[in-house]
């Protein structure tokens, strides 16, 4: 489903992913890991058209979609939840998806929040809610849930157990696959939780300095001296 190929970027004159390939298929999670710095977040930003890709391919679904900017990318089924979740506050939970839905532009299904609903019950309870004074783990699953709004093909999560109580971090571990599986959605998970990370993911791409340096299946997590030289803990 997301096929990329040799991707470059960074800001301004500093370069930081130097040629990045990877492949998420439908259904799939792939998970990212590595230190602080190493590109994480700038790779998400990357296929997301938050920043300019300087060379490479990003193919979906069969689709060039390289020289899409951000909305553009968004309509064609990339939907991207950042690094603190970027969720409207001072809207109802109702509202914040209805944004969501806008990513999808005529493809969004009406019966979608009823959909997204059963998996996040909290959500359903507070719809009519301003979204600013809940919880780190309830402003995730919403910003997940408006995410899924947009009917994405492609789900780019950047550390979604941050700032979450571990019992909720667990939860969404084991929602994220159950989602990628209902909706055939290519999932690229950012995060440096194992606890999430074994859960929700069938493969780990290990980086650094901007490059993927390791792929190895989630079962091997458990080696420790491996992950110790993987993640130079
Ligand atoms: N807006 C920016 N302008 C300039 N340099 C940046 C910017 N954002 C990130 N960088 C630099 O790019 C490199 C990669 O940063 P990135 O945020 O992608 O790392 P990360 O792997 O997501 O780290 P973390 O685990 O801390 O989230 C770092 O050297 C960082 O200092
Ligand atoms: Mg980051």
């Amino acid at each position: 489903m997301l096929d990329c190929k040799d991707i470059r970027s960074g800001y301004g004159h500093l370069p930081v992913l130097h040629g990045i390939d990877l492949t998420v298929g439908a259904g799939e999670v792939v998970a990212v890991l590595g230190r602080n710095g190493v590109g994480k977040t700038t790779l998400l930003k990357t296929l997301a058209g938050a920043l300019a890709l300087r060379s490479g391919a990003i193919r979906l679904g069969g689709q060039d979609v390289s020289a899409f900017v951000a909305h553009r990318r968004a309509r064609s089924g990339i939907a991207h939840v950042p690094q603190g979740r970027g969720i409207f506050g001072r809207l109802t939970v109702e509202e914040n998806l209805t944004v969501g839905t806008r990513a999808a532009g005529s493809r969004a299904r009406k019966d979608m929040f009823d959909d997204i609903f059963s998996f996040f019950p909290v959500l359903r309870e507070r719809r009519s809610e301003p979204a600013g004074n809940f919880s780190g783990g309830q402003q995730q699953q919403l910003a997940i849930a408006r995410a899924l709004c947009g009917e994405p093909k492609v789900l780019l999560l950047d550390e979604p157990s941050e700032g979450i109580q571990p019992n909720i971090v667990h939860e969404i571990g084991e929602l994220i696959p159950r989602l990628a599986r209902q909706y055939g959605i290519a999932v690229l998970l950012v995060e440096q939780n194992l606890d999430l990370v074994s859960h929700a993911a069938t493969r780990c791409l290990f980086m650094d300095k901007g490059r993927v340096v390791h792929s190895v299946p989630t079962s091997e997590l458990g080696d420790e001296a491996l992950l110790k030289s993987l993640l130079a803990l």
